[in-house]
């Protein structure tokens, strides 16, 4: 990896409702390097989003950061950033492709007033120059800057997507945060557009943290992947080892729950059981009764994110020895 761009430590995001108070993230720790494309993956549910949000600082109430530090290059903590500080810092240094980002344009006003908007309220362009700007970035997802006039309807999901990200990369930020930012899309559009972003990032040297479904294509545009489960970090590998060589019960579960990229055909397994219910966690291991591999400590010791070998991650108790 390269020097950090972001170093997220502990982070622990509560979602406090009348039914109880739901960790939703627990103690998650990782970097991105500089340039680097981070996945981040794991069932519906798992915290991705939340993480997300929370790195952004957007997320809203029943949803309250309650521990950790986030670390972004030359800022210190950005948690510790007063709001009108965030506000600032916001966009311009990291910025977000939501996970409904065909929701994210605004249907009654025309590109040209939504791309003024941002750019205008982070520096001190003028309107024509903010214009010139915004032409340029759908020059760069190959939108003709003519379209500019045009409002959200007239233009393809595949372009609304295309126009979400020009908006996302407006203030040259750091770091992208792309949330299901294809999700919606054909197979063909989606692979089109990640390899535009791939190739923008070559061009610009952002950071991205990528999350989808889609764990083929995480594995194909991510350099480094980090898989969730119940709130936890619980594996972390290089993109090409992470479904190869697995350390994680659960990973090697959710690699034999997709066909793999290369190769014969095998059969398809999945992963048996349900996700944890939040407001019951068990003493021990998370993936407790949904592993086949279980020992003593799995019921009784907490786990631990640890390094394996360099590069490898993982919180299971058969390779931390931290139950032993
Ligand atoms: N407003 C809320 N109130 C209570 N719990 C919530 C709220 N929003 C989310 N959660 C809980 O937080 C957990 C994490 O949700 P999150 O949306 O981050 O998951 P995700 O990994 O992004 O899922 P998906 O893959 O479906 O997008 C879930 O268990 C969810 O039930
Ligand atoms: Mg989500």
């Amino acid at each position: 990896m390269t020097d950090p761009q972001i170093s997220i430590r502990n982070l622990c995001v509560d979602y406090i409702t009348d039914s109880g108070d739901v960790r939703a993230v627990n103690n998650v720790s990782f970097d991105i390097g500089k340039g680097e494309v981070f996945g981040l993956a794991g069932e519906s549910g798992c915290g991705k989003s939340t993480v997300a949000f929370s790195l952004m600082r957007l997320h809203k109430p029943p949803a309250f950061i309650t521990g950790g530090e986030v670390f972004f290059d030359g800022h210190g903590d950005i948690l510790k950033k007063t709001d009108m500080a965030m506000s600032a810092f916001r966009w311009s240094e990291m910025s977000m492709v939501f996970q409904s980002a065909m929701n994210a344009l605004n249907p009654v006003l025309t590109m040209e007033e939504q791309f003024c908007d941002v750019i205008m309220r982070h520096t001190n362009m003028t309107r024509k120059q903010a214009i010139r700007r915004a032409e340029g970035l759908l020059e760069i997802v190959d939108i003709h800057p003519s379209r500019l006039r045009d409002y959200p309807h007239q233009f393809s999901g595949g372009m609304r997507q295309r126009l979400v990200i020009a908006i996302a990369l407006a203030l040259n930020p750091k770091m992208i945060i792309m949330d299901e930012p294809t999700t919606a899309l054909d197979v063909v559009v989606q692979r089109e557009i990640l390899q535009k972003i791939y190739a923008l990032k070559e061009e610009f040297g952002f950071s991205i943290l990528f999350i989808t479904h889609d764990l083929s294509l995480m594995v194909e545009f991510s350099d480094r992947i980090g898989i969730m489960y119940s709130g936890e970090l619980i594996e972390v590998a290089p993109s090409k080892q992470i479904l190869e060589t697995p350390y994680h019960p659960y990973t090697e579960g959710l690699g034999s729950s997709f066909p793999p990229l290369t190769g014969p055909k095998t059969r398809l397994t999945g992963i048996p059981g349900n996700p944890l219910n939040l407001l019951e966690i068990p003493q021990g291991c998370r993936f407790q009764a949904r592993c086949g591999k279980t020992h003593p400590a799995c019921f009784s010791t907490p786990t631990q994110l640890s390094q394996i070998e360099p590069g490898r991650l993982s919180n299971c108790h058969l390779f931390t020895n931290t139950g032993n």
